[in-house]
């Protein structure tokens, strides 16, 4: 079977990397790809939101299974098209991945289901909002309602703080239309965790759980960025958590779309606060986290293929989603001035040799080729993934790939994973 996989980041290697080990594989593509993805795949210049072009493609080119990296395609309804088009293809339909696509939608569905979340409150008119917020000192988060490219969240510390997040969205539209409506949510404390299921529709199978390291510089400090490293499994996640977890957000999660009418098909993913009343959803997303992806996928035991036609099937019941036993660390490697502005095009050393160290993966995110040589090209440019039978030895095989690799300017987090060895 020819396989496509739409995006470019590390996930999207990774899910190249892991499918490319896979029986039955008679090729994969990647649009766009990137300098690593090119070793295991074709690359091909495609616009992942263009519907008519991608179905043309998969026509012309016999494909048997899409599957989708980004949200974006998801929120833009591709499923809906290929389906329509019987073509296969991997992740929720346009109405379930507004879980991801509409903060006020997944707020809503969480309300009416009991699902556990923070208290939240929607406003489609400024003045209403900044009144609620005078009277409400429990609202100190602001999320634009719709895709923001993980920006539209501001977690605040007092009212006047609140308030000017509600003027930037609101009145000078910093994210266009997906400002229209805001959620004011209560801040949660806890540490984070991320929760990821497959799911048929019908049931949840989960994945090993993550910890994403969402601020760009040691200790969580600074702006939140896509992601500079992530570990699994996550020691935060007990098993009594992990059942709660199961039965009483992702399942019931799923349940509820059902409920609605629109069943979700695809990979469900809960961005979990461990707070002292229990784990509470900080937001859904409907796709792979990146660089969740890299440690998940590092270590899945089970065919990847097989578990997907099972969720597109309705059968992944009779499906085993089996993980090792041990860990993986990825940590990443930035260009420096991420996530503000960076220069592009610096030539990168050391990835074969990185590559070479036992147990340790390199997968790329910005890159590309460019006469023989690979070449930063976006601002998380490199995942270096180590696996131990530890979540400490996984680190360190982590950093050791990572000192073996060079490009000017690079910028890594050194406390990748730190969280987990304090438990
Ligand atoms: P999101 O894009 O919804 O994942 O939000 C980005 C980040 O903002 C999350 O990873 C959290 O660190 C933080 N955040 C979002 N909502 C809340 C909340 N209600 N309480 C505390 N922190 C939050
Ligand atoms: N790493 C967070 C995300 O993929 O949304």
């Amino acid at each position: 079977m020819k396989v496509l996989i739409l995006g470019s980041g590390g996930r999207e290697h990774a899910l190249a990397w892991k499918i490319s080990k896979e029986t039955n594989i008679e090729k994969i593509y990647c649009a766009p790809g990137n300098a690593g993805t090119y070793n295991v795949a074709e690359n091909v210049n495609l616009d992942i939101m263009d519907n008519d072009l991608l179905i043309d493609f998969v026509k012309e080119n016999s494909i048997g299974l899409t599957i989708v990296g980004p949200e974006a395609p998801l929120v833009n309804g591709i499923i809906d098209e290929f389906e329509k088009n019987n073509l296969k293809i991997f992740g929720p339909k346009k109405y379930a991945a507004m879980l991801e696509g509409s903060k006020v939608f997944s707020k809503k569905i969480m309300q009416k289901y009991g699902i556990p979340t923070s208290r939240g409150e929607v406003f489609s008119d400024i003045e209403l909002a900044i009144e609620f917020v005078k009277s409400n000192p429990w609202a100190r988060v602001v999320k634009a309602d719709g895709l923001a490219a993980g920006k539209g969240v501001y977690v605040c510390d007092d009212e006047n703080e609140v308030i000017n997040a509600i003027t930037e969205i609101m009145q000078n539209k910093k994210f266009g239309d997906a400002g229209n409506k805001i959620l004011l949510e209560e801040k949660l404390v806890g540490e984070e965790a991320s929760f990821l299921v497959f799911s048929d529709g019908k049931i949840v199978k989960p994945m090993v759980s993550t910890q994403d390291h969402k601020a760009v510089y040691v200790g969580d400090k600074g702006p939140n960025t896509g992601g500079m490293g992530a570990y699994g499994p996550a020691p935060v996640i007990t098993k009594e958590l992990h059942n709660y977890a199961m039965e009483k957000i992702m399942l019931p999660t799923i349940n509820a779309m059902a409920s609605e009418g629109t069943p979700y098909v695809g990979i469900l993913y809960g961005g979990l606060m461990i707070t002292k009343d229990g784990p509470k959803v900080i937001e859904f997303n409907c796709r792979f986290g990146d660089p969740e992806a890299q440690p998940i996928l590092t270590l899945l035991k089970s065919n990847l293929i097989d578990i997907i036609k099972s969720c597109i099937d309705g059968t992944l019941d009779m499906q085993d989603v089996v993980f090792d036993e041990g860990a993986a660390c990825c940590v990443v490697l930035a260009s420096g001035g991420y996530p503000g502005a960076y220069e592009k095009g610096k030539k990168i050393s050391g990835i074969a040799l990185a590559d070479e160290v036992d147990r340790v993966k390199v997968f790329h995110g910005g890159t590309k080729i460019s006469e023989g040589d690979v070449l930063t090209n976006g601002g998380r440019v490199l995942g270096v993934t180590g696996i131990g039978n530890s979540i400490k030895e996984s680190i360190d095989n982590a950093y050791l790939g990572v000192s073996k690799i060079d490009f000017e300017n690079n910028y890594f987090r050194k406390d990748i994973g730190q969280k987990a060895l304090g438990r």
